[in-house]
């Protein structure tokens, strides 16, 4: 198939874009670099040995989005592109709405002018909200507590209305967990654009010396250690998850299908910061500080679902997950070049 990836430079779009490759596909990739910079894509055409074909195009732009599609023939699109900070969204809740819900919607008119049918979008765990009980399964009931959650819960819901509307429509929700890791080559992992808000590009950055050390957001959780859990899987499993989501697409006769991609293990803040000193070698000093708001004691998935009708399983291990990421930080402190 030919595929638009939006956001393909980022970091979940980068490591799909190879496998898409990988599996046979040609892929077009349109950013517009506004948290991701252009030299991965000279580490993609490396590492897949074949040109990557890219756009800069601001997606809120209806016109310049039709565009696209008017000389893309494409046949399904995998739709990363999206702002994904949850602090900044608090402060900024008019541009996570603009930007999120924006891309969106001219990405879906695109899609209907040209007959394009096949859509996988990135959701998020985070629309299960503050209250669900884990393992988390696709059933229970979507909420947010923070704007960026909230453009997730809106866009799922949009994608569940057209697909009423047009039933002819095959669009994938996929509910990731906590990805992390990074691709084996060392060559591309996640470089957070300024200051990290997640765990492990932050622990990543203290045990590669960026940074003096670790808050651990609370210690007081109802959990073994008293930290929270989390279900981090390797970018490499999410990868390979779009891949067989977008194969399913081609079989199934459902317009919607939701599928949490995670592994099904929870793993404490602590456990994984000693996981990742293990795998670098290096120490990683912490420091005891108040729950962060917002922030449940359990999320990880019921990935069954996805097992079942995907014949996926995310099957690396923390230490994987680690020593990938310690390679990738380990070789490129600084994250990807300017140029
Ligand atoms: C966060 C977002 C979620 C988003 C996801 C991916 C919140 C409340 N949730 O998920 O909406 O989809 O990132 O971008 O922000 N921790 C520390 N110290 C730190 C940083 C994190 O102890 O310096 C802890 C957190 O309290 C949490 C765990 O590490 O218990 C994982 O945090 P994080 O990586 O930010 O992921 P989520 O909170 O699960």
């Amino acid at each position: 198939m030919r595929i638009l990836v939006t956001g393909g430079s980022g970091y979940i779009g980068s490591h799909t874009t190879l496998q898409l490759i990988a599996a046979g596909h040609e892929v077009v990739i349109a950013d517009n670099f506004s948290r991701s910079k252009p030299s991965v894509l000279g580490r993609l055409e490396s590492l897949s040995g074949v040109p990557i074909k890219h756009h800069v195009i601001d997606l809120t732009d209806q016109d310049e989005t039709d565009r696209l599609f008017a000389q893309g023939a494409f046949d399904a699109v995998i739709h990363f592109a999206g702002l994904k900070a949850v602090g900044e969204s608090v402060a900024m809740p008019l541009e996570y709405y603009a930007n999120n819900l924006g891309s969106t919607l001219s990405v879906l008119a695109a899609m209907r002018a040209h007959g394009v049918k096949k859509l996988v979008f990135s959701s998020s765990a985070t629309v299960y909200g503050e209250d669900a009980p884990a393992p988390m399964r696709e059933p229970f009931p979507t909420s947010a507590t923070n704007p960026y959650g909230w453009t997730k819960v809106m866009q799922e819901q949009m994608l569940r209305d057209l697909g009423v509307a047009d039933p002819e429509m095959r669009i994938a929700l996929l509910r990731y967990f906590n990805p992390v890791g990074a691709h084996q080559s060392g060559t591309i992992g996640e470089d957070p654009h300024g200051v990290p808000n997640n765990l492990m590009p932050l622990v990543a950055q203290v045990a590669v010396g960026r940074r003096a050390g670790l808050q651990v957001f609370g210690t007081d959780y109802p959990t073994p250690d008293g930290t929270a859990r989390r279900d981090y899987l390797h970018v490499e499993d999410l990868a390979a998850g779009h891949v067989a989501a977008l194969k399913k697409l081609g079989e199934t006769q459902e317009p919607v299908s939701t599928w949490n991609l995670g592994t099904g293990r929870p793993t404490s803040v602590r456990e994984m910061v000693s996981a990742f000193a293990k795998a670098s070698g290096r120490e990683i000093p912490t420091v005891d500080a108040p729950r962060r708001p917002g922030d449940i004691a359990d999320s990880y998935a019921d990935p069954a679902k996805a097992q079942a009708e995907l014949g996926w399983v995310a099957t690396r291990t923390i230490d994987d997950m680690c020593a990938d990421t310690w390679r990738w930080q380990s070789q490129n402190p600084d994250g990807f070049p300017e140029a």
